[in-house]
């Protein structure tokens, strides 16, 4: 049954973070609890080159996956409400960051380097982690970006064990923060109402 937050959703809520902090299992389930549609940005980015995340990397290099992810995001940012996994570059993006900010809700789903070590060896789907070794990428990515995935509105520790877990705390930090800031819709603010 959807919860009544699904009512008042104003905004589309945005997972922000490192690869395999359960951006897209959590944000799959979180959408379906609220009753509203998920997207998953790097799979909208395939669908729309025609080819894998890996392709596009190697075809046309990173400066182009990265531009059409920004593309990308700002169409899916203009949907109505709706629960959107990121790529874990995204938010490090001040352009993209930016709109974010204006259009959405975002969530840092935060994860130790363990964690991610071993979500990501399960698939080898990831052309940053094949530039060397995945330990020492990750690690290097956590100093670079964790200060930039601080600045979300709301940071959420995914933790090992069932998704419903993690989800149970995602949303939980939700609800609190939608009770204690008046945000308003991305529609109202579009329309300068
Ligand atoms: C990237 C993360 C990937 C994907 C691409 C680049 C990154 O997404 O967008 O391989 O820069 O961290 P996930 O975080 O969903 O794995």
């Amino acid at each position: 049954m959807p919860s009544s937050l699904a009512l008042e959703l104003p905004r589309s809520v945005v997972l922000v973070g490192l690869m395999g902090a359960g951006k897209s299992c959590i944000g799959r389930r979180l959408a379906s609890r609220l009753g509203v549609e998920f997207h998953d940005a790097d799979a909208e980015i395939e669908q729309a080159a025609g080819c894998s995340i890996q392709d596009i990397f190697e075809v046309h290099g990173e400066a182009a996956f990265r531009d059409g992810e920004k593309r990308v995001i700002a169409r899916l940012l203009a949907q109505p409400p709706h629960v959107l996994a990121t790529g874990g570059g995204a938010f490090i993006d001040p352009e993209t960051r930016a709109s974010i900010a204006k259009r959405g809700i975002s969530i840092w789903l935060r994860a130790d380097l363990g964690l991610m070590l071993q979500r990501t060896a399960r698939r080898n789907n990831r052309p940053l982690l094949k530039r060397g070794d995945p330990r020492q990428i990750l690690q290097r990515l956590i100093d670079e970006r964790y200060p930039v995935y601080a600045q979300a509105d709301i940071t959420v520790d995914s933790v090992d064990g069932p998704p419903d877990l993690t989800l149970a705390r995602v949303f939980a930090a939700l609800e609190s923060y939608l009770k204690s800031h008046a945000v308003t819709s991305a529609a109202a603010d579009r329309d300068g109402a």
